[in-house]
């Protein structure tokens, strides 16, 4: 019941994208699969997608399951372009229908549908995704966004923004709905699996042009991690967590990727002309007494 991880980097987000295939059966999963964005150019485009599709099709796997840890602010999920181009059903937490709702909100979209039906399947705590011979366990993981989950098969989790390698620490909670105090809850659940088990990163930033590394096991996290490590309460760690989101700044994709993101990938609707935009809701205005 053994199953093969194989990591892909995106190097423009610092995402991992992971293909994870069953050797018995070759059904595959994918999990948070990126597509290319140029923001200035507002060009979307599919290099980075067409080596998860090369890989899959050079092992004759068979996508069964396309993943995402959650809704990400800083890359484009390319979950519809692969569906459309190797099939499978794409799948993310219940709660992406709160980071809808705010969305839906923010960028003043009335059409828009916030029931999660964008995704194949919505998934809760403790719900089992089959892949061949093993499956997905699901953990609801919260904090970084409402719609985190885990996903655990067999001893390895692929966590996605809770920690990060333990010289980052641990994700950013000041998105819409974050909480430190629900990071730190969901990271104790992940430190919970066993100190055997190996967690896979969403991302790694490659401090100090360390050489690139996005797994590890509960025990090294333990020790090393350099914000949730044995021993730190919750308070001190939402301490540490809120003074480091009040020195960041807005991830550079926060507006495209959301709009995209909150669709499975597929895009908004074009405007008349048959061109379709993304929005940029603008803040300041007031101050520049710009308001017409
Ligand atoms: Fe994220």
């Amino acid at each position: 019941m053994s199953v093969v991880i194989s990591p892909f980097f995106h190097k423009a987000s610092f995402t991992l994208s992971y293909v994870v295939h069953c050797q018995e059966t070759l059904e595959c999963a994918i999990i948070d699969p990126a597509l290319d964005f140029d923001m200035y150019a507002g060009k979307l485009d599919n290099t980075f997608a067409e080596q998860l599709i090369d890989f899959v099709e050079a092992h004759s796997l068979k996508v069964k399951w396309i993943m995402e840890t959650h809704a990400h602010a800083d890359h484009v999920t390319a979950a519809t372009y692969l569906k459309n181009k190797l099939g499978g059903k794409t799948a993310c937490g219940s709660q992406v229908t709160s980071v809808q709702r705010t969305f839906k909100t923010l960028f003043n979209l009335p059409e828009f549908v916030d029931d999660g039906s964008q995704f194949d399947v919505l998934v809760n705590e403790n719900d089992e995704l089959v892949l061949g011979n093993s499956s997905f366990k699901v953990l609801e993981t919260p904090g970084h966004t409402p719609d985190s989950v885990t996903y655990v098969i067999n001893d390895k989790a692929f966590i996605g923004d809770t920690l990060f390698m333990p010289d980052s620490g641990t994700a950013r909670c000041d998105f819409p709905d974050g909480s430190a105090a629900e990071l730190y809850t969901s990271i104790q659940k992940i430190y919970a699996l066993g100190d055997d088990t190996t967690l896979y990163m969403c991302h790694d930033y490659q401090p100090n042009q360390r050489d690139l590394a996005y797994c590890c096991t509960v025990a090294e996290q333990k020790c090393n991690n350099t914000h949730v490590f044995s021993g730190i309460t919750a308070e001190d760690y939402a301490k540490i967590r809120e003074n480091r989101d009040n020195s960041l700044k807005v991830p550079r994709l926060i507006y495209p990727a959301l709009q995209l993101n909150i669709r499975a990938g597929q895009l908004p609707p074009p405007e008349a002309s048959g061109q379709y935009f993304l929005k940029t809701p603008l803040t300041g205005v007031e101050h520049l007494a710009l308001k017409n």
